[in-house]
């Protein structure tokens, strides 16, 4: 190689680094504070406005952010308490740079349903744009403000619990980003309302290496702290397998295989080491896999009520048709076993969209030991957070909310023209190192980069193992599928260890072989297919030269907001009836 040639590739190695250097992932700075009345959840810190409102948001979810306005209180039934004062208010009128455009829609007495997550929501919203700044201490310490920030200002809002009985809203959400760069809105000409959204105007900005974000949200309760980064993530946070899959175009979706028990060390709480298959148990129309939505704007796990009754069998819970979820029996002998044991429930997924790779993610059950706080109880109850949840009926889907990602790392590249990719791992529990290790994700990575450490080790000294009441078994064996434990099934791992290999293991390396080589050719089929695919979207964008405008699922580039909604909420289902003063009985007490 000449020494021109070197000395042009030293400049370019210095100019990579230099620019990968100039653009650090961005973290977020928690609250001290964290909220219910299903939680405890923690929350970031936002300032929004001039003069600045300061008021915390669960971050999570996509496209505008839902703020409260101070009104969410006013018009609350009397005999509940209002408690978002907690979380902080947004008051859209009383900052001078707020701005509504004439074409967002209003919601008035109606559901939410087209627009948020997994919970039942009514009430009263309408777009907003102000600015927002949040406080950061990496990469350097010091506030990150964004202009124009989409936000759907909430000023009248309920849940619903199963019974139709309703509670007003305690907190927001801090939404991280969409497919796209903006919220656009049509209006006349070529020109268009945009609402900016946080990952995408960082990085449009070159504020960080990518659109896209990492968060972990950790637990209040067993001292988990958050962690949420922009244009990269905490690898201290992702552990072992990164199951990486296409979005949806606001949600995220991925293949739920199986749900089980398990027991990570010691003996176990049950009568068994671990149980498998509980997710399709008594429920023949559930098949090989369900998609399942991982979604940190609602707070519980949203499964078949079959799958629900199949994981409860065993615990010591009664279940509460009044606020649809289970009540932990406290006074149960096996509740402090089974919340403070290395036990867990365990979510298997579809690894890569691939058809014969896994990954699991356990929760451990001391996790799913949360509380129920006012207005939804009168005094603090233990809960686990199944909700059986019928998805027509509820107009969401089967998700898997923050009681999930108290335990799971979840993190999306946006990329551009719906191209990017999300990612799904285990995270870690309390035992997490207290010197983070920001990593930044490129503009068009599809994979991350796991930390080395075990899951098992960053729970040490936060779980309880309980004695091994069998002698054979060493506590913790491999779960053999079939809700058998290996060690007393009829797997044999002898083979492993005698040097004369048996006719049975030469069979099975022999069987082995063949089924790599096969995975090998699947996957060479699977990757040009996807090439082909990939290459005839392009194709097909350029040929028809319009992008849709971003106006997130509400479809095609002709429908502007405005009409959407209101053919959509005309054609819902919803009367404005649907909040008249009967409904909003008050929630019986408990019990
Ligand atoms: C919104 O963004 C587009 C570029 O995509 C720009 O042409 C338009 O002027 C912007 N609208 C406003 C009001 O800034
Ligand atoms: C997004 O909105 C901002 C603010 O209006 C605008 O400057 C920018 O060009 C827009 N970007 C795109 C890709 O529309
Ligand atoms: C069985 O599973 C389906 C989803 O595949 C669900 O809609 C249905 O409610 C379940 N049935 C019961 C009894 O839980
Ligand atoms: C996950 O993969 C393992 C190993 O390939 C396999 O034994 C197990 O049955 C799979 N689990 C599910 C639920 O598909």
């Amino acid at each position: 190689m000449s020494s021109r040639a070197l000395t042009l590739g030293r400049i370019l190695l210095f100019h990579l680094f230099f620019t990968a250097n100039a653009q650090s992932p961005r973290e977020v700075a928690w609250s001290s504070r964290s909220y219910g009345p299903d939680g405890p959840w923690q929350a970031v810190t936002v300032s929004v406005g001039t003069p600045s409102q300061n008021f915390d948001l669960l971050p999570g979810g996509s496209w505008m952010s839902n703020v409260l306005s101070p009104s969410v209180c006013r018009d609350t039934v009397e005999s509940l308490s209002c408690s978002p004062q907690a979380s902080g208010f947004y008051n859209v009128s009383a900052s001078s740079t707020s701005y509504i455009t004439p074409v967002t829609s209003f919601v008035h007495n109606d559901s939410f349903a087209g627009v948020m997550g997994a919970l039942p929501l009514f009430g009263n919203a309408t777009w907003a744009f102000d600015e927002i700044t949040f406080s950061s201490g990496y990469p350097s310490a010091g506030s990150v403000t964004v202009p124009d920030f989409d936000m759907f200002v909430i000023s009248e809002g309920y849940s619903t619990l199963p019974d139709g009985s309703e509670y007003s809203l305690e907190v927001g959400n801090l939404a991280l980003g969409a497919p796209d760069v903006n919220q656009s809105w049509a209006r006349s000409g070529d020109s268009r309302w945009n609402g900016t959204l946080l990952t995408s105007y960082l990085y449009e900005t070159g504020q960080t290496p990518s659109n896209s974000y990492g968060l972990h949200i950790g637990s209040a309760a067993i001292g988990i702290p958050g962690s949420l980064y922009v244009g990269g993530y905490d690898q201290s946070r992702v552990l072992g397998a990164v199951s990486t899959q296409e979005y949806g175009s606001d949600n995220l979706p991925i293949d739920l295989l199986d749900i089980g028990i398990g027991v990570a060390e010691g003996g176990s709480p049950f009568n068994y080491n671990a149980k498998s298959g509980l997710l399709a148990q008594g429920n023949s129309s559930i098949g090989g896999s369900m998609t399942i939505l991982v979604d940190a704007t609602a707070p519980y796990l949203y499964l078949p009520q079959s799958t629900c009754d199949a994981i409860t069998r065993d615990l010591p819970v009664v279940y509460d048709a009044t606020r649809g979820l289970y009540i932990w029996s406290t006074e149960d002998a096996r509740y402090e076993q089974i919340v403070s044991s290395p036990s867990y429930l365990g979510f298997t997924f579809r690894l890569n969209s691939s058809v014969i790779q896994n990954m699991t993610i356990n929760v451990p059950f001391s996790l799913l030991n949360l509380n129920l706080t006012a207005p939804l109880v009168t005094s603090p109850t233990p809960y686990f957070p199944c909700r059986p949840y019928s998805s027509g009926k509820e107009h969401g889907r089967f998700s898997l909310g923050r009681a999930f990602l108290q335990a799971a790392f979840v993190g999306v590249n946006w990329q551009t023209d719906h191209k990017g990719r999300w990612f799904l791992a285990q995270a870690p529990g309390p035992n997490t190192p207290s010197i983070f290790t920001p990593t930044a994700i490129g503009p068009t990575d599809n994979f991350l980069y796991a930390s080395t450490n075990q899951w098992a080790d960053t729970w040490k000294g936060h779980w309880t193992a309980l004695e091994s009441t069998t002698t054979t078994a060493s506590g913790s064996a491999p779960n053999d599928g079939a809700g058998n434990n290996t060690a007393s099934g009829n797997i044999s791992y002898a083979s492993h260890s005698t040097l004369d290999l048996s006719t049975g293991a030469k069979a099975g390396i022999a069987i082995g072989a063949v089924i790599v080589g096969m995975a090998i050719v699947v996957t060479l089929v699977i990757c040009f297919e996807r090439w082909r695919t990939d290459r005839n979207a392009r194709l097909r964008i350029r040929q028809s030269g319009n992008l849709p405008l971003s106006n997130h699922r509400y479809g095609s580039s002709s429908i502007d907001l405005k009409t959407w909604g209101n053919e959509r909420y005309k054609g819902a289902g919803f009367g404005p009836g649907e909040l008249d003063a009967e409904h909003s009985d008050r929630i019986p007490e408990l019990g």
